[in-house]
């Protein structure tokens, strides 16, 4: 196994490695295409720029809605990214990633349902159409680290696990960000021209709101994820925190509303500090602000009569649930 030599956000020259890496996008794929697709978080917003500098029209972005990101996610990231002169193209594939998911509940499971979905179905039909041959993605050394460790398959991890992408999906991975950690790639996506909205927000993981639905990820337990998370994203929005959010379980607790038994569903909130997701602990929020983001949960949130806060660190808790 090829041992990544990680670049540490403090001792990187950002012009430099852009540079470099411009450089080396635009000799592998040569007069060819590259497409890539963009979720509108820090890694593959900074991989997209990155790309369109080397390759300009030759690389072809796509968001796909896999319907289990955040509200209003796809509409926003098309729109943020036609401002930098970026054109998305909006693909609908949540009808294929339910049908993955569909009566899963292992976590690992979920993860390779996801990972299958995107790679062989959904990259494997846009690569074939367009003639395209490499896939450029927003790997992170983390990414890496946690799959080799056996603590969670990341979506996006296969050479490290001795897949070889191309025989496995047809197409070739390009991964420019493999050496840093989260804080050597914010610094690069602010050099990328990328505003603070991007380059400054908070991580999201590939398999999305599925990592955040304890247990089957139904069109439904998704939406109540998304709502839930929606309210934790307002709410916390003026705090300083790595990353927060809410975490539907599959346990169901009994309850009491309006004077009748309610066997409802229960919320987990999580807010954490951390510099780069290897080690977190939780942020000390203000009881108020937690007793807040309760009461709109049971308000806001159908069938939800249990909302608690996570208070163990990373270890042995890790920032996502699944
Ligand atoms: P965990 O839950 O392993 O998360 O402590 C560490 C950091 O990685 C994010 N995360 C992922 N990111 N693909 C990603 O691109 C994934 O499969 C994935 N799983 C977790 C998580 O949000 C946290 O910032």
């Amino acid at each position: 196994m090829v041992k990544i030599a990680e670049i540490t956000a403090q001792g990187m020259d950002t012009k430099k490695f852009i540079d470099e890496k411009t450089k080396e996008i635009a000799t592998t794929v040569g007069s060819g295409l590259a497409i890539n697709a963009l979720s509108g978080g820090v890694d593959s917003s900074a991989v997209t720029m990155l790309g369109h500098k080397a390759l300009g029209k030759r690389l072809k972005t796509y968001f796909i809605n896999n319907g289990i990101m955040r509200e209003g996610e796809p509409e926003r990231v098309v729109a943020l990214f036609k401002g930098f002169g970026v054109t998305v193209e909006l693909l609908d594939a949540q009808a294929e990633f339910f049908k993955a998911l569909k009566g899963i509940t292992d976590p690992e499971q979920k993860r390779e349902a996801i990972t299958q979905t995107f790679y062989k179905n959904v990259f494997g039909r846009i690569v074939k159409e367009s003639g395209a041959k490499y896939l450029l993605q927003g790997t992170i050394l983390t990414d890496v680290d946690e799959t080799i460790a056996g603590i969670k398959r990341q979506h996006n991890v296969f050479e490290q696990l001795g897949i070889d992408p191309q025989a496995a999906f047809g197409y070739k991975i390009i991964e420019p960000l493999v050496q840093l950690r989260k804080d050597g790639v914010r610094k690069v996506a602010e050099a990328l021209g990328l505003p603070k909205v991007v380059y400054d927000r908070m991580p999201f993981p590939g398999p999305a709101l599925s990592a955040r639905v304890i247990g089957e990820a139904t069109p439904e337990r998704i939406k109540t994820a998304r709502r839930a998370t929606a309210i934790v994203e307002e709410e916390f929005s003026a705090v300083n925190a790595f990353q927060y959010m809410a975490i539907l379980h599959e346990d169901r607790v009994t309850g009491i509303r309006a004077g009748k038994r309610e066997f409802g569903q229960q919320i987990e909130i999580r807010c954490w500090d951390s510099i780069d997701a290897r080690v977190a602990s939780p942020t000390r929020l203000p009881f108020e602000m937690l007793e807040k983001v309760s009461k709109r949960m049971i308000a806001e949130v159908p069938g939800v009569v249990s909302v608690t806060y996570n208070i163990t660190t990373k270890p042995p808790s890790t920032i996502e649930a699944v």
